[in-house]
């Protein structure tokens, strides 16, 4: 479903080039689910970066349902970034707006209808278990309960792959233990997750696919991994 062909990518900042990946290549099954891990720079966020099409690789090519992403046109970004839906470690809701707002508002740029975009907002609340917290605003919620609603923005858009970059790095381990059954259990209804982390005990207990990313480089591809830096 996901391809990743020998890539690389080097940026240009002020201080010279820096290395972020080297020569990376996997393969991405629909509906595994796969933790990369590695230290902070081991160059994570920019793997996904690149599968959204949000960098260019310096060399390789990222295939995405038998398409190059970084060849599709700018009118057809929006199709992949629906498919492809990313949650963060800092949540990124819209502060001013309620979670119905924060999650209706992805619909309505989508276009759909008024009645669509509430059964479908209620839907998703209800999945995340944020049924009763419908009209509060981020700032009133717990960050477990900003993640939950990160994960129902995402999800209400339905789309085949979730990203998850650090989504438990502001959490204590008691909501990193919720969210990390909540993305399972978005797994387990068929979306491909792909969780990025650098929390080594997380990643051992879980028993799923592991990569390890060591400066840019694949240093392990395991399964079940352990995580070992
Ligand atoms: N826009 C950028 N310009 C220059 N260097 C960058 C940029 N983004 C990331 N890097 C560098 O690329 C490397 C990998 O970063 P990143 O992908 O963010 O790693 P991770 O998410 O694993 O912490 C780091 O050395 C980082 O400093
Ligand atoms: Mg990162």
């Amino acid at each position: 479903m996901i391809s990743f062909k020998d890539i690389s990518k080097i940026y240009n900042s002020e201080s010279g080039k820096i290395t972020a990946l080297e020569k990376v290549s996997f393969e991405v099954k629909k509906g595994e689910f796969l933790s990369v891990v590695g230290r902070s720079g081991a160059g994570k966020t920019t793997l996904f970066k690149l599968l959204l099409a949000k960098e260019n690789p310096t060399k390789g090519h990222i295939v995405f349902r038998d398409q190059d992403v970084h060849k599709i046109n700018s009118g057809d970004l929006s199709w992949l970034r629906r498919k492809i839906a990313s949650v963060f470690q800092d949540y990124k809701l819209f502060p001013l707006k309620t979670l119905q707002e924060n999650i209706a508002y992805v619909m309505e740029v989508t276009g759909a209808g008024d009645s669509k975009i509430s059964s479908d907002v209620a839907e998703v609340l209800d999945l995340v278990g944020l049924s009763d917290r419908v009209y509060n605003f981020p700032a009133e919620l717990s960050g477990g309960e900003k993640q939950r609603a990160a994960i129902a923005r995402a999800l209400v858009q339905r789309p085949e792959v979730m990203l998850a970059d650090e989504p438990t790095g502001n959490l204590d381990p008691y909501h990193t233990q919720d969210i990390i059954r909540l993305l399972l259990k978005v797994n387990e209804m068929g979306t491909t997750v792909i969780l990025a982390t650098h929390d080594k005990e997380l990643i051992d207990r879980l028993g799923k696919r592991v990569i390890t990313l060591k400066e840019g480089r694949i240093v392990r591809d395991e399964d079940k991994g352990r995580f070992i830096l």
